[in-house]
């Protein structure tokens, strides 16, 4: 499938990396309203350069659109790019405002286009795992999830030097005015409705702990940078989400079943490794010694330590990322652009995209919702593996 590229800044270097991942996708080119971005990132890939927006949509070998721009850009250039005929996936989140999403995901539904929001790291090799585990039984009934996505005070890094592969400096500003939440939730949200369904209840709690970034930017213009949000799945599972910019690194997950609990090390790495231990949180490995000696070391420590049974993560040749987002990013729309050409509805399209978004917004802006909180879009559980985009609701309240 042809796609384009709009939006040529940090993240599309990533997306560059991971390219050569899936011959089936051919880039036409890419359109930043930046030139000098533009310019930089078209000469070091050597790809063609659009010279607008219009230039880029009037190429009738585009077919999808990657949109890589700042989220507050997100909304007009992908509503312009379905306006234009083109399926889009676009960076998290969908849109600023539930509504917006909202409005893409009908106008895509109206035109018979697919429209899908990343991250799509739930499409990884320990997401998998993970999956098939639960299903499998191996924890019983899931009942509590915890899961982290902390990611310490970054502000206090010399985040200035930071460069993508191109030399898309890291756009501090916009990370900041955005949220961390976010930013980062989708992370686990993705996987967490892949395995539970849509949430039918929520509560959160957010604050801005750090005020003033070091950047020139007025407290009003900083985003809340923590959140902590309690969701209670359709099917009965409870799972509470943390994302910051305070606490030291942390972005493991950890289920606790009935029979069990897994838990993994890293979400941003699709090959982080799984654990399996008991409903106690101890290694219960074939030579009881081992597991005896464990026990003992970790006695009154917190049940995040490491020790258990690893669950096997399919081994991926796959390019990714040599940073912390160790993630094959165009795996999201190469699969899209697969359902796309077989005529299915994208397991992640917009009903689920819309669901996440909107759990993002409301987490992200804790203080400016009324809660218990329960969310007004849905999307289906697939049967198999297909989610009918169309049957994505968002009703209005009232
Ligand atoms: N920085 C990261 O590590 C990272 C990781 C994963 C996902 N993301 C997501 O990727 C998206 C982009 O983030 P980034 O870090 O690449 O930001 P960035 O500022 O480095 O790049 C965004 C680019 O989009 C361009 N742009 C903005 N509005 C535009 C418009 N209307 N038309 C054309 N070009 C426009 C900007 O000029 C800029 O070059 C965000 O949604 C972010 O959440 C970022």
């Amino acid at each position: 499938m042809n796609i384009a590229i709009v939006g040529c800044g940090f993240v599309a270097d990533y997306y560059m990396t991971t390219l050569p991942n899936h011959p089936e996708l051919r880039l036409v080119g890419a359109f930043d309203r930046d030139p000098d971005a533009a310019r930089r990132f078209a000469a070091f890939h050597g790809v063609r350069s659009f010279d607008s927006l219009d230039d880029l949509l009037a190429n009738p070998s585009v077919e999808m659109v990657l949109n890589l721009t700042n989220p507050s850009s997100h909304y007009a250039v992908s509503r312009a790019c379905l306006e234009g005929g083109r399926h889009v996936y676009c960076e998290k989140p969908l849109a600023m405002t539930i509504e917006d999403a909202g409005d893409l995901v009908a106008v895509a539904a109206a035109r018979n286009l697919q429209i899908a929001s990343a991250p799509s790291s739930v499409l990884g090799e320990t997401a998998e795992a993970l999956g098939e585990a639960v299903r499998d039984g191996r924890i019983g009934d899931v009942r509590l999830v915890y899961a982290e996505m902390e990611d310490s005070m970054v502000f206090r890094e010399s985040y200035r030097s930071w460069r993508s592969a191109s030399g898309a400096p890291w756009p501090a500003e916009d990370e900041f005015a955005t949220g961390c939440t976010l930013e980062h939730a989708g992370y686990y949200l993705t996987w967490l409705c892949d395995l539970f369904g849509p949430v039918v209840e929520m509560t959160a709690f957010a604050a801005k702990l750090f005020p003033d970034k070091g950047t020139e930017q007025a407290p009003s213009e900083i985003a809340n940078d923590l959140s902590v949000t309690c969701l209670r799945f359709a099917g009965g599972t409870v799972a509470r989400l943390t994302c910051g910019l305070a606490a030291p690194v942390d972005r493991s997950l950890h289920l606790v079943g009935t029979q069990g609990v897994l838990s993994i090390t890293d979400g941003w790495n699709a090959q982080s490794p799984i654990y399996l231990r008991d409903h106690a949180g101890h290694w219960q490995p074939r030579w009881r010694l081992l597991g005896r000696i464990a026990r003992r070391l970790e006695r009154n420590r917190p049940f995040r330590h490491w020790f258990g049974q690893r669950i096997g993560v399919r081994r991926s040749a796959a390019s990714v990322p040599e940073t912390s987002s160790r993630m094959d990013f165009m795996r999201g729309p190469a699969r899209m652009a697969d359902s796309i050409r077989s005529g299915r509805s994208f397991r992640l399209g917009g009903a689920f995209s819309l669901h996440v978004t909107e759990l993002s917004i409301v987490a992200q802006n804790a203080d400016r919702f009324a809660m218990p909180y329960r969310p007004r879009s849905r999307f289906e559980q697939p049967a198999s593996e297909t989610i009918s985009q169309n049957a994505c609701t968002l009703p209005r309240h009232g």
